[in-house]
């Protein structure tokens, strides 16, 4: 049995971001609402134990507090943010509103040599301070520290920005160790983990596996399950996970709606059906999606039909699989974490995109077991359940698929135009190397796209004149989608890839490149 962390959770927005590093250290964590039981902690068997961060105040009435248990099991605890301050105020401290609310950078002042910060420095100042690089966001801030504690930290505007009582081994910080920003957060989450509480590092993907595939096990008994793959990295990565834990009981329903990338059904097929051995009903749709599409040139409204005929579809298919009462989805937590009421303990669930409306017109009940994990976590999932790389490694694909990325009306005739041009622009990043970089131009970019544009121009082919259609190509780098810039790659690349779409795809004779950023454009041209 593995050493383990317990995170209470407050409601803060990066509960799950502790909860990460924790993992990243090699050790096993979790978290639960600050409201759990005094008896689950004590039969938890936590080699410690943090308190989240949350958007309440302790001086207010009838806020979160840390079941009193925490304080006496006998285990390190390590208080962050709200969760120092209810360390404080349970303990017999004190906590003031502030009046300066402070967020964002701060250079805290190490004290007092405690054990976890001892050696964690980011600068020292010309007098020797330790200095340390941190995140803050917080109004109230503790004002007299509990018996036994001794000051750790200090800002300007909050003097008792980190105590401890070493004895009884509790820490507690007013700044966020457990985000990027704060330098020596990953350094101050493993002391705490490693060398206070004395866990090993024994927690790994292999041992991650065996966990979610009994818990979806528990969770599902012998009753059946059905999931729509999109060929997305989270759909796929559900299934492979779910595929092990239950095998027949799975069935996955893939919806080719004739907008997808170039033979990305038979690569699904190939990967699912054939190499995993999962059930996998594949239906061409195309006809019907194409059918419905016809004729319409807005962009939402497009999107609103491809996402309704998608569930017209779905169910079709899953009322035939009578005994499934469960539907799983590749729901990831940044999913959760968007969708998550501001200030509230639980977590809402937001359909996904690819099968909005689904979980209420099936009454089926819900299953995500991915709901934990970040992007870069699903995929080591990815690889570690045996999903290639090249597959767990693509860039994010729209929902509505090239239904969004052919301007416009959608026509069969410009999807299989477009598919084609695509695969070219995508095999060519993947094939050029990034200079004085081990990366190709397909990694070092976030997203990378053809687009197609319903405008004929002339050209010219050995002697006759052409008069056919724009491609335009669109590669961007971001960390998160909201904001973007345009990926400067080599005029060498972009040459070849113009040369080849033109003389392997019949119907385009020009190809332009997209040099916007997002703002003011958006990644996608609709
Ligand atoms: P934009 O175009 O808004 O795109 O800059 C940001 C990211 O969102 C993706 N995207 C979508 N994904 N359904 C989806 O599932 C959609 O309707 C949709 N529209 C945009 C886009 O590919 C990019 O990654």
């Amino acid at each position: 049995m593995h050493s383990k962390i317990l995170i209470i959770d407050f409601g803060s927005q990066v509960t799950q971001l502790i909860a990460r590093r924790v993992r990243d250290s090699g050790v096993f964590s979790e978290v639960y609402p600050y409201d759990v039981s005094d008896e689950f902690i004590r039969n938890y068997g936590a080699s410690g134990v943090i308190l989240s961060g949350g958007p309440n105040s302790v001086i207010d009435d009838e806020t979160p507090r840390a079941p009193q248990a925490v304080f006496e099991l006998g285990v390190p605890v390590l208080g962050i943010c709200y969760g120092m301050q209810t360390m404080a105020a349970q303990l017999g401290g004190q906590v003031e509103n502030g009046k300066v609310r402070e967020f964002g950078y701060a250079e805290v002042r190490a004290r007092g040599h405690t054990k976890l910060l001892q050696d964690i420095v980011d600068f020292t100042t010309t007098e020797g301070h330790g200095m340390l690089k941190v995140w803050m966001s917080h109004g109230d801030k503790v004002n007299v520290m509990p018996a036994g504690f001794k000051l750790m930290a200090s800002t300007d505007n909050c003097p008792i920005a980190g105590m401890a009582d070493e004895e009884r081994q509790f820490y507690a910080v007013q700044f966020h160790p457990e985000v990027t920003h704060t330098v020596q957060g990953a350094a101050l989450i493993g002391r705490f983990v490693h060398e206070i509480c004395g866990c090993k590092s024994d927690w790994n993907m292999p041992d991650y596996i065996n966990e979610a595939v009994a818990a979806i096990r528990a969770q599902v008994g012998s009753d059946d399950v059905i999931l729509g793959l999109s060929g997305g990295v989270d759909s796929s990565v559900a299934a492979a996970l779910i595929h092990r834990a239950i095998g027949d009981q799975l069935t996955c329903v893939f919806v080719d709606h004739g907008l997808l990338r170039l033979d990305e059904g038979k690569m699904v097929m190939e990967m699912f059906a054939e190499n995993l051995g999962v059930k996998v009903i594949h239906v061409d749709a195309t006809a019907q999606f194409m059918g419905h599409l016809a004729g319409v040139t807005d962009p939402e409204q497009k999107r609103k039909i491809i996402g309704r005929e998608f569930v017209e579809v779905f169910q079709v298919e899953s009322a035939k699989i009578k005994n499934a009462k469960w539907l799983a989805q590749g729901t990831i937590y940044p999913d959760v974490i968007e969708s998550a009421g501001k200030g509230k303990k639980g977590h809402t669930i937001k359909s996904h995109h690819n099968v909005g409306g689904l979980p209420e017109t099936l009454h089926l009940k819900l299953l995500e077991p991915l709901r934990e994990l970040f992007k870069d976590e699903v995929r080591k999932l990815g690889v570690a359940l045996g999903l290639p790389e090249s597959m767990v490694y693509r860039h994010p694909f729209p929902g509505p698929g090239l239904g969004v990325r052919i301007l416009g009306e959608v026509k069969k005739e410009f999807a299989d135009l477009l598919r084609r041009a695509d695969a070219i622009f995508i095999e060519e990043l993947r094939n050029t190397k990034v200079e004085g970089t081990d990366q190709n131009w397909y990694q070092a970019t976030s997203q990378a796209f053809a687009v197609f544009l319903p405008v004929k121009s002339v050209g010219v082919m050995g002697d006759g004149r052409t008069y056919e259609y724009v491609v335009a190509l669109r590669a961007v780098q971001t960390q998160d989608f909201m904001t973007a810039h345009w990926a400067h790659l080599p005029h060498e690349l972009l040459g070849k890839v113009s040369n080849r779409i033109i003389n392997e795809v019949r119907g385009i004779n020009r190809v332009v490149y997209d040099i916007s950023g997002k703002p003011p454009a958006t990644i996608e041209w609709e």
